[in-house]
């Protein structure tokens, strides 16, 4: 272990997901293990251009690995995307004697943080955080199972209230880029339908579907579509076109938005936030930079940065096999 290393920083930066605040806490904790000082950064990577800083011990993460959003604040910075902006971001961390960066969010994140390594040789380590679950390499984000939890539990009560009025319900869920929340959630809550953004399903084949499963016996219906998804994208419309070809179900529209990046922290998130801080401490000291810490068939893998942020999601196939399988 390399003892150049002696005040590291931490910051969260893009969409807040619950369990960031654990994070927090286990990369602050990890520090006081290792004697390292820690010292958080507020509103991401913003926060490095402002220099806003401020020095953390054990006890200033307690109590915080129960509770959603991020003490720390989160931002998305157009300014770090600008080589003036993080020359700022440079020379506040040299002023504040910071030697290393722990970065947690997601591809946006990575990206930024990965040209600031390569321009400026600083070492960074990254902690994957977005409810969106789309970081190659990693099995699990954290914040992906509490937001997968959210919304089963949202359409189960809206399961009630279809089948209550004999409705079609199209449910609007997270994921500009990445169907990982839709399929998951829409197969847990037992949704008809999934419209995610890695498939093209097609308005007319959608329709066909829900009339087939109207004439099987079914007297509501889900169809879970995440934000990104081609036809799904603007619900409004997509509720409209139904509207106008299905006429044997009332349909409504409920959009989950941002009630899916908030509360508790699931105890699987708080776990793999615990384990991803404390991992991602000890690659800094093992002189890794450049790299992500996720988890993989239940073990902590090292990806680097290039790998986690390629390429477009990947959605795994039998998934969808099972939605159609058990929707019939
Ligand atoms: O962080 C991921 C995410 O929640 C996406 O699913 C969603 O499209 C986006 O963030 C929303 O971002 P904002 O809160 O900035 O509108």
């Amino acid at each position: 272990m390399t003892t150049a290393i002696k005040r590291i920083a931490v910051l969260t930066s893009g969409g807040d997901a619950p369990g960031m605040n654990a994070a927090i806490r286990a990369v602050v904790r990890c520090c006081a293990y290792h004697k390292l000082e820690s010292v958080g950064v507020f509103r991401g990577l913003q926060g490095l251009i402002d220099g806003d800083f401020k020095a953390l011990g054990p006890r200033s993460v307690k109590n915080i690995i129960n509770r959603g959003g991020t003490f720390l604040k989160s931002a998305r910075s157009q300014e770090f995307r600008t080589s003036e902006g993080r020359h700022k971001a440079y020379e506040n961390l040299k002023e504040a004697k910071i030697d290393a960066l722990v970065v947690i969010g997601g591809d946006g994140t990575f990206t930024g943080a990965s040209v600031f390594n390569q321009e400026f040789n600083f070492p960074i380590v990254g902690i994957p955080g977005t409810i969106d679950n789309d970081i190659n390499g990693t099995d699990f984000c954290i914040g992906y199972d509490t937001a997968l939890n959210t919304v089963v539990e949202a359409i189960d009560k809206i399961r009630d209230t279809a089948n209550s009025h004999n409705r079609l319900f199209l449910v609007e869920v997270m994921g500009r880029d990445a169907g990982d929340i839709a399929l998951n959630a829409g197969i847990g809550a037992g949704a008809e339908e999934i419209l995610i953004p890695e498939q093209n399903m097609g308005k007319d084949r959608l329709v066909a579907s829900l009339k087939r499963s109207k004439k099987s016996g079914k007297t509501s219906s889900i169809v879970v579509v995440a934000e990104g998804d081609q036809i799904g994208k603007n619900i409004m419309g997509l509720a409209e076109y139904i509207r106008e070809n299905l006429n044997e179900y009332e349909v409504k529209v409920t959009v989950l938005g941002h009630i899916q990046r908030g509360g508790a922290p699931s105890c699987f998130d708080r776990v793999l936030a615990s384990r991803l801080g404390v991992a991602a401490v000890d690659a800094l000291l093992a002189e890794k930079r450049d790299v992500m810490i996720g988890v993989s068939n239940k073990k902590i893998v090292i990806v680097p940065f290039s790998e986690a942020i390629k390429g477009d999601n990947e959605i795994d196939l039998d998934l969808i096999r099972v939605a159609d399988i058990t929707s019939v």
